[in-house]
């Protein structure tokens, strides 16, 4: 699919329908994952980490692999970097950051989105492109009102992320 303005707006509308229908917060997130990675060719690997503590937790996920990274410490890697900032970062060239912590060798480039409750981040979107340099300043918008859209139901899953770490698959759907 190429990415015209009615992509992102359609995968926004998307999402705030999962969140207007859901009543579970599993639901959602797993839904907004699903969302984000079947409508962006470039988004070759989406998921969640929730905050648990001082580490991130790797909740939904969908892609081609699964990553051994289910459990980063706040302030490590280009994750714990932007859960420590609470800003977006955005890495054109993943093997040019010596931050970066290698999840897959088909990786080019990152962004990763805090996703902030009441001030606090409690969890992040985390997309992989097998691109070079794939996020434009229309991909940060989008994924930054997704973030807003549902991080109120990153918090009630706090309990429950280590369950996500052990699914094999990430999503029902995943082979
Ligand atoms: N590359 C991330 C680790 C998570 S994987 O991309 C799924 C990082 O540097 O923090």
């Amino acid at each position: 699919m190429s990415t015209t303005t009615d992509s992102y707006r359609g995968a926004l509308e998307a999402v705030d329908r999962i969140v207007n229908r859901e009543q579970e917060a599993d639901d959602v997130l797993r839904k907004t994952v699903e969302v984000l990675h079947d409508r962006f060719d470039h988004y070759s690997w989406v998921g969640i980490y929730l905050v648990e503590g001082d580490d991130l937790v790797l909740g939904p996920w969908k892609g081609p692999q699964a990553t051994e990274h289910v459990r980063i410490p706040i302030g490590e890697g280009i994750c714990g970097a932007a859960a420590a900032s609470g800003v977006t970062e955005i890495v054109d060239d993943v093997n040019a950051d010596d931050r970066y912590l290698a999840c897959f060798v088909s990786t080019r480039s990152e962004i990763v989105v805090p996703i902030a409750y009441e001030g606090s981040v409690v969890g992040e979107i985390d997309i992989d492109s097998d691109v070079p340099a794939a996020f434009r300043p229309e991909d940060r918008e989008l994924l930054e009102r997704v973030a807003l859209l549902i991080s109120p139901h990153c918090l009630v899953g706090w309990d429950r992320p280590s369950q996500w770490a052990e699914q094999v698959g990430g999503s029902p759907e995943a082979p």
